[in-house]
């Protein structure tokens, strides 16, 4: 006898309805609230420019600060390396995915950040979520920025110790907590940010790391933003023209860079317990070789051309100065507007005048402080960005 077929299920008919359900309700809620996203579909064949709907809009929310995800070096680098070495790196690096490339890359970055060693990751959120429990555990304390990245939040909570916040750039309410809290743990982990992502400002890398120093604290900073365009391009640790003490220096790869997959720079014997204990490291496959040797030919670049490095940051100074704003400390400049509806709003005003600036609301950012997030990059062009400072100052603060 023929077994008996179950019957096809509907290609629109709710496989368990209640799960359907409840993304529903919270998709309304959302909506309520201004906060619901939704993917639009983005190409960036220029690396200016963004074409969405069929408009291009020149771009002020990429992250692509020194263009260099469309220069033609560092797509051939790429290019030569898939034909080399093919697109994935079919294993994890414990395993078979360990490409020499990454190796040389992370030579590179040792060398840029004065450290002993380096470790590549897939991703700046895979890092984060990697390193701080490989290296605090249940007993110990990590003391976070209140505004650092969600993905050094996620790593501290990994880490299932004590995690508590520290006033933005406080070093003082640092300080305080460190008197109260630090006798009671094993070890203690400072994690923040060297520029703020969504606020563009620096973090005080040398007081927080005289702090460290004087309670046995790791300091750790995710540099994501910096590298590249701060410090003579080599990251927000060489902010002041000295090396500030910052035991464990991430970055990502996939900003200012160009390319994709982030890095550690520490000692040795800490990059050595990563690859034994960081999980995301251990457990995923490995970055593939192209974008290795992407950053490779990005850094080299940067190495060559420091001037080129310092332009982003000149940009957005001139943009702050036209608008109206605070002087920028780093390519990354806020304008706050306050409800996630008004920042729509203002994001839509830019559009209709052909600039691409996306809206960030809550929760990437506190209830009541949706804003636009501008990124400069080195090669936006002037007139646009007076053009944009103007509309800024006369049609979104103004109001
Ligand atoms: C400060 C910061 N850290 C980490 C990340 C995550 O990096 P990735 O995109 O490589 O996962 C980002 C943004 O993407 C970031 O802005």
């Amino acid at each position: 006898m023929r077994p008996r077929l179950k019957p096809k299920p509907q290609a629109d008919a709710p496989v368990v309805a209640s799960l359907d359900e409840f993304a529903r309700a919270k998709l309304a809620e959302l909506e309520r609230a201004h906060l619901r996203r939704s993917l639009v579909d983005t190409t960036r064949s220029e690396s200016l420019w963004a074409t969405r709907d069929g408009r291009r809009l020149l771009s002020f929310s990429c992250n692509d600060y020194l263009n260099l995800a469309q220069h033609p070096a560092v797509k051939d680098a790429a290019i030569a390396a898939i034909r080399r070495h093919g697109v994935g790196a079919g294993a994890s690096r414990l395993v078979t995915g360990n490409h020499p490339l990454l190796g040389e890359l992370e030579a590179r970055l040792a060398r840029l950040k004065e450290t002993e060693a380096a470790c590549v990751f897939g991703s700046g959120y895979l890092a984060n979520t990697g390193i701080i429990p490989a290296l605090v555990g249940g007993e110990d304390l990590v003391l976070v920025d209140e505004l650092a990245h969600a993905c050094l939040w996620a790593g501290a909570r990994l880490a299932r110790g004590t995690v508590l916040a520290f006033r933005h750039n406080d070093v003082g309410h640092a300080e305080t907590l460190l008197a109260e809290h630090r006798g009671r743990h094993r070890h203690v982990l400072i994690a923040t940010e060297g520029v703020f992502s969504m606020d563009g400002d620096l973090a005080p890398l040398d007081e927080l790391g005289t702090l460290a120093a004087r309670f046995d604290a790791w300091l750790m900073s995710d540099d994501a933003h910096g590298l590249g365009v701060i410090g003579n391009g080599r990251g927000s640790t060489f902010a002041t023209g000295e090396k500030a003490g910052v035991a464990l220096q991430m970055g990502t790869l996939s900003k200012a860079i160009g390319s994709y997959g982030a890095y550690l720079c520490a000692s040795r014997p800490v990059i050595d317990l990563i690859h034994n204990r960081a999980r995301t490291l251990i457990y995923s496959t490995g970055l593939p070789a192209a974008l290795a040797a992407a950053a490779i030919a990005a850094l080299d670049l940067i190495e060559r051309e420091p001037a080129y490095a310092a332009r982003p940051l000149a940009k957005a100074q001139a943009f702050t100065q036209m608008a109206g704003l605070p002087p920028a400390q780093s390519p990354i400049v806020p304008v706050m507007i306050g409800s996630a509806e008004a920042a729509l709003k203002a994001s839509r005003l830019l559009l209709e005048e052909g600039f691409l600036a996306v809206a960030i609301r809550p929760p990437t950012v506190r209830e009541g402080t949706a804003r636009l997030r501008l990124s400069f990059s080195a090669l936006h062009p002037d007139v646009e960005i007076a053009r944009l400072a103007d509309i800024v100052r006369t049609r979104i603060l103004a109001r």
